[in-house]
């Protein structure tokens, strides 16, 4: 089976240093031992309301990392402008609610499907590959291949937060697998840790993973480094089969 990749969401590094509105956590830092540990992209969100992730980190990752920067945002004009001047490798549009804790759900691809699409086409124009988070629904898949997307990230908090519902995890599959077979790419991501990945990362069209919260709390007891071999171990072995 294809390899996955694994990106590691910094985001929850951020929190931390926010907490105390210092310097320390760098989430820079910490995507450094990311990818020293394996990691193969960083993602970072930068929220409108500035809560964890600021300006200059990201411009401080896109300027250090020797992997690759997943540029996660809102689709706004002060958004895509940003990526359109830092050029990351990729971009995932998320929806974003104020009042929400973390990303509550996937992208609303009818409603939002002319503010998507501009934001697409700007985008490509400035070369940066693009990724719409959605929920596990075919018909979302539909639209966002018709809105040319270069990628879906297929919302896997319904599978994480039910404790890993079959259903849930048909949803997952049955999504990735129309993703490919329409040639879109497939990534997945949200609420994934070590005893739940599994069974997505044995979904074989599912090509990344994006994690982050669940990486992020187990550095407290293992090391960050650890954290994401124990993560990426199980990954491997799931994608190797019985
Ligand atoms: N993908 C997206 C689009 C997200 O917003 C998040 C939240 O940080 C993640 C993946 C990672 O989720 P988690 O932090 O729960 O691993």
């Amino acid at each position: 089976m294809l390899y996955q990749r694994l990106y590691v969401n910094i985001d929850h590094v951020a929190t931390v240093r926010q907490a105390r509105g210092g310097t320390a956590p760098d989430p820079v830092a910490a995507a450094l031992l990311c990818e020293q540990a394996g990691a193969d992209g960083v993602t970072a969100h930068l929220r409108e309301d500035r809560r964890h992730v600021q300006d200059d980190d990201v411009l401080r990752l896109a300027a250090t990392i020797t992997t690759v920067l997943n540029f996660e945002c809102a689709a706004t004009d002060e958004m895509v402008s940003l990526a359109e001047q830092i050029r990351p490798f990729a971009v995932t549009l998320v929806p974003e609610r104020r009042a929400e804790v973390t990303t509550e759900g996937g992208l609303d691809v009818v409603r939002g499907a002319e503010v998507i699409r501009s934001a697409l086409e700007r985008l490509k124009r400035a070369g940066v590959k693009s990724s719409l988070f959605i929920d596990a629904d075919t018909e979302a898949v539909r639209r966002s291949v018709d809105l040319g997307a270069d990628a879906v990230e297929l919302h896997t908090g319904p599978y994480a937060h039910t404790l890993g519902d079959p259903r849930a995890l048909y949803a997952l599959s049955a999504s990735a697998a129309l993703g490919a077979t329409r040639g879109i790419h497939v990534h997945a991501g949200h609420g994934l840790c070590a005893d739940n990945v599994g069974p997505v990362a044995a979904i074989p069209e599912i090509e990344e993973l994006n994690i982050g919260h669940a990486l992020v709390g187990r550095a407290i007891f293992i090391g960050l480094g650890d954290a994401i071999r124990e993560i990426r171990s199980v990954m491997d072995q799931s994608r190797r089969g019985p």
